[in-house]
């Protein structure tokens, strides 16, 4: 005739301080997180990374000729861009490789590639490309719309920049993006151009 037993475990009185693996864990896992982000907000504030701003400072057309049918241009355009990293007190670019193109509507007219090139911090690049065409065969819509600009005087182009970038934050670089700039409406006169309105790009990473 035993009485109840005492002991062994019970389940009413245990001591609360004991904490289940799994919520060690968890509570691991949120303070790993916390200090994750911590880090990463310290280094953004630390860093302030902004876009790098482009612009079409100057455009001109050299050698422009058509074929009556349309079926060849010849056309080189000289451009004048104009990458400015100022507002970047931290951070660099390596421009590892650098193409521009001329697009007339939904063709490509144009292309060239420009040397690699490092930009430091707070600094204004200008960067000079001359995308040519050589007997570039036109869209017939194309090359309709161009004849009429050739006798207004002037040829609206888009201006668009892909280049492999890098980018330096002290001695850390880090992996490739890819830069994208598009200068939409940058107006090239056909004859000896007397001004340019510089044209503000939008820029994609
Ligand atoms: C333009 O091309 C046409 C036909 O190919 C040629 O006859 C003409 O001389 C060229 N004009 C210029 C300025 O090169
Ligand atoms: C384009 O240039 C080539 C030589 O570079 C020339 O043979 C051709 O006639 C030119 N075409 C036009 C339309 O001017
Ligand atoms: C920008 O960097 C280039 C290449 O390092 C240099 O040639 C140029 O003088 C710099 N421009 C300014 C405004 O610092």
């Amino acid at each position: 005739m035993a009485g109840p037993r005492r002991g062994g475990r019970s389940t009413g009185t245990a001591p609360r301080r004991r904490l289940s693996p799994l919520r060690c864990i968890a509570i691991a896992l949120a303070a790993v997180i916390v200090v994750a982000g911590l880090a990463v907000l310290i280094f953004w504030l630390a860093v302030r990374p902004a876009p790098v701003e482009y612009t079409v400072d100057g455009a001109s057309l050299r050698g422009f000729n058509i074929t009556a049918r349309g079926d060849a241009l010849n056309a080189t355009f000289d451009l004048t861009l104009r990458a400015d990293n100022r507002r970047n007190r931290k951070v660099a670019l390596y421009y590892d490789s650098f193409e521009v193109a001329v697009w007339y509507g939904e063709q490509m007219l144009a292309f060239t590639e420009a040397a690699p090139f490092f930009q430091p911090r707070r600094n204004v690049t200008r960067i000079e490309a001359a995308p040519a065409a050589r007997e570039a065969p036109l869209l017939p819509d194309v090359a309709r719309n161009i004849k009429h600009d050739r006798s207004a005087g002037e040829l609206p182009v888009e201006v668009r920049v892909r280049a492999r970038i890098r980018f330096k934050v002290g001695v850390v670089k880090t992996r490739h993006y890819m830069l994208r700039v598009y200068c939409p409406q940058v107006i090239v006169k056909l004859s000896s151009p007397t001004s340019f309105d510089r044209v503000y790009c939008d820029v994609d990473i």
